[in-house]
């Protein structure tokens, strides 16, 4: 049974077992005690279904383990026991008896409480959070210093009418087309990117997703900078020191301004320059309702000669995982979020799950007949490459299996991310009530908190750090970690068996427990968060904070700075 589906029937039964001692209670001096019996019943089912679910991941069931089973169980037990006495002394209508099965009621639905509100751990951690860790140095300081050599770029940020390929016209946000044009450098080169507002009156910013940059550059408003308003710039600069495919987006009120249209891909040649063949960057977003692969929401047609090595870089710059699918040939997974795979091997007929914000790099070499891509769920946009204009074009498949990159690629040592753990976290995932900003909701939690309201992680330059991150709700949480990649050490206790799989956006599907190892190199405050942003925006956002790094820009009530 798979761990949601246990996290669901714990739910199901929790509520099956409230209703059952309920109507005992009520049926006490008739068919009491036949209620009451599959009220304990139900009990004992729970004890199992959690003691499961702690096997699987402590956090997941710790509170119903430790307080809420035993409570409903010892409640129950003790109501049965008194209806089956005053039944024995034919005191029906035992008050006793009735008020034990109402406690056994209550019991059951405290044990939801402990679970539905209260969450796990129950104390969040120390108190509130604020930016004052402990003088030092500041973000602002964090830079890359200016340097002649640099490529410069400047990007816009405005309102557009942007028109489709299709005819249909999108009120877009824009870093001057959509998406933003796509940044290239090559390794060791540094770019230089003005930022200037021309109308987008929430404010903007740029940050570099997957990009190691000095944190002063990160481009996350209230954390490394205040967002640049009309009429205002910034100039952010950086060395490209990985090669792969990255992407960038403001980070100032992100939830609207990304879903709007402001991003684009950044890619990172290798020194050499870039690679032969046909080399396509396809970010995937949806704007509106409109589906769009790279700048188009229909078919788009690229003429390959057969033989030619092609490169399709697939971004997906959603708030979901997306499923891509290729017709027509056999593919290698390249690189995963900018990184390459060790020993990739040829992989067919199987989807890719891109996670919100992930980026899967496939190659393969064209073949004589067309070559489709595709997205589950966009049947409009798509990409289609074939040796003349005339080939038909391919039927988009529908794989039944999904590329796992767990088990994909050939095993490597990591000798920088071997040794003793200096520190481990335990990132806790939830959905419960909380105040958010100020109002009563149904929040993203982070070990029971809500941003800003949840402790940092934090460490010292040079630490090897192990996080587990343990996902009890119902949806799937992007989790994206600022400055680092992570080394994957295990998925629901299972270690990869294929290539080192560095990420910086794993997806913690509902009642997953991931493990990954991060190398603290990069000093500063880091955003990390899940990167569905309708889920950071409701809470689920934390800090990974550097000893003696400080900033002086703030965020929340009383500031222009919308984090997310
Ligand atoms: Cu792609 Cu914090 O973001
Ligand atoms: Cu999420």
């Amino acid at each position: 049974m798979t761990t949601i589906a246990l996290l669901g029937l714990d739910l199901i039964l929790g509520l099956i077992a409230v209703a059952l001692w309920a109507y005992a209670a009520v049926r006490a001096q008739t068919s009491g005690l036949r209620w009451a019996m599959a009220g304990l019943l139900v009990v004992l089912v729970r004890l199992v279904t959690v003691l499961l679910l702690a096997d699987r991941g402590w956090e997941l069931a710790a509170e119903r383990v430790t307080v809420g089973v035993p409570l409903a169980l010892l409640a129950g037990t003790a109501a049965l026991g008194l209806l089956i006495h005053a039944r024995r002394r034919n005191r029906t209508g035992s008050t006793a008896a009735r008020t034990a099965l109402w406690c056994a009621a209550g019991a059951s639905a405290v044990s939801l409480v402990l679970t539905g509100v209260v969450g796990y751990p129950g104390w969040p951690g120390a108190a509130g959070h604020n930016h004052s860790h402990s003088g030092g140095v500041a973000v602002t300081d964090l830079r890359t210093p200016p340097i002649g050599a640099a490529r410069k770029v400047e990007l816009v940020a405005q309102t557009q009418a942007v028109t489709l390929p299709s005819g249909r016209v999108v009120d877009a946000w824009t870093f001057g087309s959509l998406p933003g044009p796509t940044l290239t450098a090559r390794l060791g080169e540094t770019l230089e990117v003005t930022l200037r507002n021309r109308d987008i009156t929430g404010g903007v910013t740029l940050h570099w997703h997957g990009l190691s940059v000095p944190n002063g550059e990160d481009g996350v408003a209230g954390v490394t900078q205040n967002a640049v308003f009309p009429g205002d710039s910034f100039v952010y600069r950086f060395r490209a020191e990985q090669p792969g495919t990255f992407w960038y987006h403001t980070h100032q009120h992100g939830r609207e301004g990304i879903a709007r249209g402001l991003y684009g891909a950044l890619v990172v040649q290798p020194a050499s320059g870039s690679t032969a063949g046909v080399d396509l960057v396809l970010p995937f977003h949806t704007i509106g309702k409109t589906a769009i692969l790279g700048g188009s929401d229909q078919v788009q047609r690229e003429v390959v000669p057969g033989g030619t090595p092609v490169r399709l870089r697939l971004v997906n710059t959603d708030q979901q995982p997306r499923l891509f699918a290729l017709t027509g040939a056999a593919f290698r997974v390249v690189a995963l979020d900018g990184v390459d795979l060790n020993g990739p091997t040829e992989v067919s007929n199987q989807a890719l799950r891109v996670p919100a914000g992930g980026r899967y790099d496939i190659a393969f070499p064209m073949p004589a007949s067309p070559v489709r891509l595709s997205v589950e769920g966009a049947r409009q946009a798509g990409l289609v490459l074939a040796a003349s204009t005339d080939a038909p074009e391919p039927e988009a498949s529908q794989p039944t299996t999904t590329f796992d990159p767990t088990t994909y690629g050939t095993p490597k040592p990591v000798p920088e991310m071997t040794g003793e753990f200096d520190g481990s976290t335990t990132i806790v995932l939830d959905r419960l009530p909380r105040i958010l900003n100020g109002r009563p909701a149904l929040a993203q939690t982070v070990n029971g908190g809500v941003f800003p309201d949840v402790p940092p992680v934090l460490v010292t330059e040079g630490d090897l750090l192990r996080m587990r991150v343990v996902n009890r709700s119902f949806e799937t949480h992007p989790m994206h970690p600022h400055g680092h990649h992570v080394l994957v050490l295990s998925v629901n206790g299972r270690a990869p068996t294929g290539s080192p799989l560095w990420l910086d956006t794993f997806d913690v599907q509902p009642g997953e427990v991931w493990e990954v190892a991060l190398r603290a190199d990069n000093p500063g405050i880091w955003m990390d968060h899940c990167h569905n942003l309708e889920h950071a925006a409701a809470g689920m956002m934390f800090h990974l904070a550097y000893a003696g790094v400080n900033t002086p820009f703030t965020h929340g009530p009383g500031s222009l700075n919308t984090t997310e």
